[in-house]
């Protein structure tokens, strides 16, 4: 029998309420759970087709599969039968385990940090988009104004896969397919993980984090990317932090630069956190470069843009005090519990 409809799930229902009840020993429950609640079992199966359904089915009729499919495993559960030697045996359901609350986990702390940045760019109207982890050489290097041999390249270590891929060394990449997709104006935010291949140490790791930031419209200027920065600064930080704007390079904004925020330990003052400076580096930032723009065919005379990328691990080891970026990875409960 084709189970496809609705009504067509009631049968089966029906069907195995009754084997159900016919449950009589160790193997007649054991048949039962394969058949039902099985890998390759009728409920299983019914899930896999889901995918191939029309949209507009397939709401309603997951559904149905879904609550059948709790039913029949809560009722499984419960099921009472006399095994071979005349004892009263069951599915494993085992009243005298302690019950619910489980002792929950809490999020971790780059979790934390980025979900903080994210809601803070979301409430400014930035949308969330996301690429690959795994990514072509066009899109980490070429489309970002780094054709083959350039020297910029070596700014960041990188893992190839093959020649032509490679573990994104930045979400950078992901402005580009942002701004493949969708006409200017564009506002958007793109966090994620990507790799290097540096020597791990307490500074640093062949992974962490960022989140780049892109805004792209007409007339967008540099004072725009520095009273977003600010903005984003002093809800983050402190309300009356000061940002501070160095030049710097990178092969796909110009001018490109790089920001501090004052240090929120000491205020500016000069401390350990700081290195006795005041300041603390967060992120690279700059005006989208027009040769980028022109990768991504949108007209660098008629739009302007700001990018920026900020580092995620860097600000939660500022924000916490941590000492060791590797404390991070290395999920020791003793140290996560504390968030
Ligand atoms: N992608 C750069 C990095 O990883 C940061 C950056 C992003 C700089 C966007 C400018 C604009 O170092």
């Amino acid at each position: 029998m084709q189970y496809n409809t609705i009504e067509s799930l009631e049968t089966l229902r029906a069907a195995s309420l009754a084997e159900f009840e016919a449950i009589e020993s160790d193997a007649d429950a054991e048949n039962f759970r394969i058949k039902y609640l099985g890998k390759k079992g009728i409920l299983s199966e019914l899930k896999k087709t889901l995918g191939a359904m029309a949209p507009d089915q397939r709401a309603a009729f997951g559904a149905a599969v879904n609550s059948l499919s709790k039913d029949v495993e809560n009722r499984f559960k419960e099921a009472h039968w006399q095994n071979k030697d005349g004892q009263t045996q069951n599915s494993g359901f085992d009243p005298t385990l302690p019950g619910f609350p489980f002792s929950s986990g809490s999020l971790h702390p780059l979790m934390k940090i980025r979900d903080e940045i994210r809601d803070i760019f979301v409430s400014m109207g930035f949308s969330i988009s996301y690429g690959p982890e795994v990514e072509s050489d066009y899109y980490n290097f070429q489309a970002l104004n780094m054709p083959p041999f350039h020297p910029a390249r070596d700014m960041q270590d990188t893992f190839y896969i093959d020649e032509k891929t490679v573990l994104r060394t930045h979400t950078s990449p992901v402005q580009i397919r942002v701004m493949e997709k969708v006409k200017p104006p564009i506002r958007s935010i793109m966090p994620g993980r990507v790799y290097r291949n540096e020597e791990i140490s307490s500074r640093s790791y062949c992974l962490f984090h960022q989140i780049e930031g892109l805004y792209v419209d007409e007339n967008v200027s540099f004072s725009d990317l520095k009273g977003t920065l600010l903005a984003f600064s002093r809800r983050f930080f402190d309300e009356k932090t000061h940002i501070k704007i160095r030049p710097s390079y990178f092969p796909f904004t110009e001018p490109s630069v790089e920001v501090d925020v004052e240090c929120f330990l000491c205020k500016g003052k000069g401390c350990s956190i700081c290195k006795q400076s005041g300041w603390l580096e967060i992120l690279g930032a700059g005006m989208v470069h027009p040769n980028v723009f022109k990768y991504c065919g949108i007209d660098p005379e008629k739009y302007t843009g700001f990018a920026f990328g900020m580092g995620i691990e860097r600000i939660a080891l500022l924000k916490y005090g941590i000492d060791d970026i590797r404390l991070f990875y290395e999920n020791d409960v003793r140290f996560l519990k504390q968030f």
